[in-house]
């Protein structure tokens, strides 16, 4: 990409604006804002329609940059923007409710005459204020408290549906998706709900007040309106204040109010109550008319939960991810610091692109594609990250859960009417304004049999487990390719696709009563089938056992993911694939896709002898000239020390096989640059929780103001969802790295396979699914 540089004069850049002007010793500086850069305009048509797929130029090639437009430093990549998130004290949440674009003086006076006062709250509150309030106001909101809300949303639901199920065509937005959420808002925050339309109007003013860019002539009336809101909502704080006892979370703040009046003061509940209705009610509206829009518009998958509503969970996770509500946040820097390398000044005002992030092919496959069994789509960033993530989440979900449920059981035959969609211009809140769908209602399931309005699936609260997620295949061949591996090609039923996955990726089969972990080693654009190979390995607990002595072809496997903690870096200058045995599998996916990307690789494969080790001709005629084989029974081995003994800046090292052999390249690399090393491990170190031999301990919660205990038989990411706090993961026994966080302080007794010796001792980090403390208390960074 060209870089358009303007010479610096008087402290700003002329032209681009830029803030990096002049140079240690007075010398002028180059701005280094590019040209993509300086047009990036969030208020443009192109990105309201499409903000992940206009700023994919950004991703790839200038992942943090300066907007001249808006005087903010842009980030795109997910894991910057999950970095921001998480580090809430270089990155202050101050200006989360700053308006992006400055009011006339006029609209100032109309919002005085209201005695318009919104303060802080919890968007945009620092610590050490911010974790008290929460943790004070946070009961609500917990997992257990909100399954007593799910009759009520159902309830609300239907009778919207009802309304319009009969007529077969709907705008969707209009006559369900607007009014359900800002009714199940009103009902969770225990305000009546005599003032809605009203609110209604209020609600679309404070998104165009705080993140829009109203015309001056348009400023007046939308001050107007952010008057009134906030006088209604003063009105509806003290029609509660008379009776505070009773549910909602209104009543609760009040409650808490008189108990702690230095941490949830009078003010704050005044401007809780009008940030509490927006935050509630316009980002799930958004979020449902964007995911029954996408799901509508890839047909098979809308068809697929109509058939399986379990699928629901994680499709309203996929939709989260790729078409959220939520498309950016904002953060300012309290110093100055770097973000992906790029140095950002002190004062500096961020505007992070969750859309973006969602879409980053360095951590979503195939990010573009709606993929409703993607087995990590609850990894995406919509409901932010850290210690400031939207306390609503899970009402949210379960409402969208229940739409889901609702539609597809009443209205399976439901279809996208010919219309054009439009967005309120804003840089943070994403939905259509109308949503209109068609159906024949002849053809409603409920006419030939009424008991179809019955059906409920299980909710999950929560981010899904993907370990729930599955695929029937079967097996279309089975080979014998090395004395002791089975290759097997399965392939999905007539009619159903396969999930699409990158080189790295593994599947999780189950074996019986066992279920594991097998790389794909085919082809990645073939998706038709997928390849795995088995070994029998000599103290099998059971898993190849079951492959090689029960399994044939034609039989049919129950399959989960494919999901990938081995994925290829694509900036590396060149790769080392290491395989020893059977860990050839994945390096024969990830060394295709080192020779797509053009990149030079060597792939050295070791093993006992040339009849153990699969694929070896297939090797030697993809990638001549490349393969080096070191074969035990032919008198060669791979020289690791010797090898790897010195370091090759820019190379990456990809590595797969027996734990010995990683152990011994792990040596071998403790000089070159840290993460040059990838290694992939099938088998934990026995990650099993034994009660009997386990204390327990406490966790300190140090962004959060908060200490649980860790009880014997409960693993710490147990504990920490139970008490609301999402952390992700995956393999759940140590073996992929999902569960990480920072450790603050304490001992850890660290039972996963991810970390090296040297981040062990270092004892920075932790695997919350496994690993535990070794003494009474660990701090953690949450
Ligand atoms: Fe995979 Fe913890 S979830 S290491």
């Amino acid at each position: 990409m060209g870089v358009v540089r303007r010479a610096a004069t008087d402290g700003v850049d002329a032209v681009s604006g830029c803030p990096i002007v002049g140079s240690p010793g007075g010398a002028p500086s180059l701005c280094p804002v590019t040209g993509a850069a300086a047009a990036f305009d969030p208020f443009s048509p192109d990105y309201l329609n499409d903000p992940a797929g206009s700023l994919r130029w950004s991703r790839d090639d200038e992942p943090v940059f300066f907007s001249p437009e808006i005087g903010y430093w842009v980030v795109t990549r997910y894991d910057d923007v999950k970095e921001v998130f998480r580090d809430n004290v270089t990155f202050s949440p101050s200006i989360a409710l700053e308006k992006i674009t400055a009011t006339s003086r006029e609209a100032e006076e109309v919002l005085e005459s209201y005695g318009y006062a919104m303060s802080r709250t919890l968007v945009n509150e620092d610590e050490p204020a911010h974790m008290p309030r929460r943790r004070a106001l946070m009961e609500s909101f917990i997992p257990a408290e909100l399954a007593h809300h799910e009759d009520m949303v159902r309830r609300i639901t239907r009778e919207y549906v009802d309304r319009f199920v009969d007529s077969g065509r709907a705008d969707l937005v209009d006559q369900m998706l607007w009014e359900v959420p800002l009714t199940v808002a009103l009902h969770f925050l225990g305000v009546p709900e005599d003032d809605m339309p009203r609110l209604r109007r209020y609600s679309v003013a404070h998104t165009v007040n705080t993140w829009g860019r109203p015309a001056p002539e348009q400023q007046v009336a939308v001050a107007e309106a952010v008057g009134g809101f906030w006088q209604l909502s003063g009105e509806i704080v003290d029609k509660i204040r008379v009776d505070p006892e009773g549910p909602g979370w209104m009543r609760y703040s009040i409650r808490q109010n008189a108990l702690m009046p230095d941490v949830v003061t009078d003010s704050y509940v005044h401007s809780i109550m009008m940030a509490g209705i927006v935050a509630a009610h316009e980002t799930t509206a958004n979020a449902s008319a964007n995911a029954i829009r996408v799901l509508l518009e890839n047909r098979e998958a809308w068809d697929d939960i109509c058939r399986d509503p379990s699928l629901i969970p994680n499709a309203v996770e996929e939709c989260l991810r790729h078409s959220g509500s939520i498309v950016a946040w904002r953060r300012k820097a309290t110093v100055a610091t770097t973000i992906g390398g790029v140095p950002i000044p002190a004062d500096a005002k961020l505007l992070i692109v969750q859309a973006s992030a969602n879409h980053d092919d360095r951590h979503f496959d195939h990010p573009d594609t709606l993929d409703i069994r993607r087995p990590n789509a609850g990894d995406h960033l919509s409901f932010g990250f850290g210690s400031h993530q939207c306390m609503g989440k899970n009402l949210a979900r379960m409402e969208m859960q229940i739409f889901l449920e609702e539609l597809t059981t009443r209205l399976p035959h439901l279809r996208i009417a010919e219309q054009e969609f439009t967005y309120l211009p804003n840089t943070s809140f994403r939905g259509p304004e109308h949503l209109w769908v068609e159906w024949d209602p002849e053809a409603n399931p409920e006419r030939t049999d009424p008991r179809i309005r019955d059906r409920r699936f299980e909710l999950q609260i929560g981010v899904p487990s993907s370990r729930l997620l599955s695929h029937r295949l079967t097996v279309a061949d089975r080979a014998e390719v090395a004395a002791g591996v089975v290759a097997l090609t399965l392939v999905p039923a007539p009619g159903s696709r396969l999930p699409a996955w990158s080189p790295g990726a593994h599947i999780d089969l189950e074996c019986g009563e066992l279920s594991r972990q097998y790389s794909l080693c085919g082809d990645p654009e073939d998706r038709e089938s997928l390849r795995v190979a088995v070994r029998m390995e000599e103290k099998s607990r059971g898993g190849s056992r079951w492959v090689h002595s029960q399994l044939k072809a034609g039989d049919q496997v129950v399959v989960r993911g494919p999901r990938n903690h081995f994925r290829l870096d694509p900036s590396a200058g060149s790769y080392i694939f290491v395989a020893g045995g059977i860990g050839i599998t994945p390096v024969m996916a990830l060394a295709r896709e080192a020779r797509r990307l053009g990149k030079y690789y060597r792939i050295l494969y070791a093993g006992r002898s040339r009849q153990t080790m699969p694929f070896v001709g297939e090797l030697l005629e993809e990638h001549p000239g490349r393969v080096h084989l070191y074969i035990g029974d032919e008198g060669t081995r791979m020289p690791v020390e010797e090898l790897f003994g010195t370091t090759h800046p820019g190379t990456q090292v990809y590595a797969c096989g027996p734990q010995r052999l990683l152990s011994a390249l792990e040596d071998a690399m403790a000089a070159w640059p840290q993460g040059s090393l990838h290694s992939e491990h099938f088998a934990s170190a026995g990650t099993l929780l034994d009660p009997d031999n386990e204390h327990e301990f406490e966790i300190e919660l140090v962004d959060s103001n908060q200490t649980l205990l860790v009880p014997r038989d409960r693993t710490v990411l147990q504990v920490l969802r139970e008490a609301n706090i999402d952390v992700q993961s995956d393999c759940e026994e140590g073996l992929c790295g999902a569960c990480e966080v920072r450790v603050v302080a304490g001992t850890v007794d660290h039972r996963d396979v991810v970390l090296s010796h040297a981040e062990k001792a270092d004892g920075r980090t932790m695997m919350t699914c496994c690993s535990r403390a070794f003494g009474e208390r660990i701090s953690l960074s949450l």
